[in-house]
C-alpha cells in the first residue's frame, strides 16, 4: 500500500495517538465480524436478539450458550498481524491509547497495554444480581450457573444492547480522542454510539483522521485519509513504511 508522505511524516512525528479498532481487526483471527451472519444453530438469531438485558430475562440459557459458543471458538483464535502491528505502534508513540468495542481479547493477548474495552470482555463473568466476578464456571453447565455469593444468574461482563457502557472507559476514551493527534478507525462500521461519535470528536479537536477498513463506512467521507483492505496487512505495512520495522 503506498501512504501518502505527508500522512507518513505526520505520524512519525506524532506523540499522542487514539486507535478504534472493532470486529474487522479480529476477522483475519478467523473470528465473524459482529453483522457477520452468526453461523450454525445461531444463524436463526441476530446478534441484537441474544446481546440484551431482556433476552437474557426472556431465556437466560439461550444468551448463556451463546456466549459460551463464543468463547469457544475465540479459544482457537490468536492475535493476527493487525493486532500485533498495533503492539509494535504503542511502542513508538508516546502516549498511545487503544480503544476497542471488541470483548475476545486479542488485543491484550497479543501484548497491547493501555486498552480501553469499550464492550468488555467475554472472557469475564459477573454476578446479573450482586455484580460478583466468578472466578470459574461451568460453560457446559445445565442451567445458567448461579453466583456463588448470593445465588444469582451469571452473566458475561460485556455491555449489551440498551446498557451503558462503563463511565471510567468511556471518559478515558473520549478524552484520549479529544486530546490526540492522529486518529485511526480500524475495522468498525462505525454506526454504533457512542464509540461511533469518538471520531467525531478527533476531529472537532483538529486531529487528522485516518480510517482502515475493509470496505467503505458512514466515517469516510469525513476522515482525512482513508486505506481500504485487511488491516491485517495494512498495518504492518504502516509501521514498517514509518518506522522501518
Ligand atoms: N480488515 C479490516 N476491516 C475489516 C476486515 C478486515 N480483515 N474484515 C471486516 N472488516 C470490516 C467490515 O467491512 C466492517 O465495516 O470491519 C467492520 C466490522 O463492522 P461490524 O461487523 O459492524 O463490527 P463493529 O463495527 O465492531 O460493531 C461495533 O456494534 O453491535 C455492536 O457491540 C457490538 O462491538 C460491536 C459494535
Amino acid at each position: 500500500m503506498d501512504f501518502p508522505q505527508n500522512f507518513l511524516r505526520f505520524l512519525v512525528s506524532a506523540s499522542r495517538v487514539a486507535i478504534l479498532t472493532g470486529a474487522g481487526v479480529s476477522q483475519e483471527s478467523g473470528l465473524k465480524t459482529f453483522r457477520d451472519a452468526q453461523t450454525g444453530l445461531w444463524a436463526q438469531y441476530k446478534p441484537e436478539d441474544l446481546a440484551s438485558p431482556e433476552a437474557f430475562v426472556r431465556d437466560p440459557k439461550l444468551v448463556w450458550d451463546w456466549y459460551a459458543w463464543r468463547r469457544e471458538a475465540i479459544k482457537g483464535a490468536r492475535p493476527n498481524p493487525g493486532h500485533y502491528a498495533l503492539v509494535e505502534m504503542e511502542k513508538r508513540i508516546p502516549e498511545f491509547t487503544l480503544i476497542t468495542q471488541n470483548v475476545d481479547g486479542l488485543h491484550r493477548f497479543a501484548g497491547s497495554q493501555n486498552v480501553l474495552e469499550l464492550h468488555g470482555n467475554i472472557q469475564k463473568v459477573r454476578c446479573s444480581q450482586c455484580g460478583t466476578f466468578a472466578e470459574t464456571w461451568d460453560d457446559d453447565s445445565e442451567s445458567v450457573p448461579a453466583c456463588e455469593i448470593c445465588g444469582g444468574a451469571l452473566r458475561p461482563d460485556v455491555v449489551w444492547f440498551g446498557e451503558s457502557l462503563p463511565r471510567d472507559g468511556l471518559e478515558s476514551a473520549v478524552n484520549a480522542s479529544r486530546s490526540c493527534q492522529v486518529f485511526f478507525s480500524i475495522g468498525t462500521s462505525g454506526v454504533v454510539q457512542p464509540a461511533a461519535a469518538l471520531a467525531h470528536a478527533a476531529r472537532n479537536n483538529g486531529s487528522v483522521v485516518v480510517e482502515i477498513n475493509a470496505e467503505p463506512t458512514p466515517l469516510t467521507p469525513t476522515v482525512d485519509f482513508a486505506f481500504h483492505g485487511k488491516s491485517g496487512v495494512i498495518l504492518p505495512e504502516l509501521v514498517r513504511a514509518v518506522w522501518n520495522s
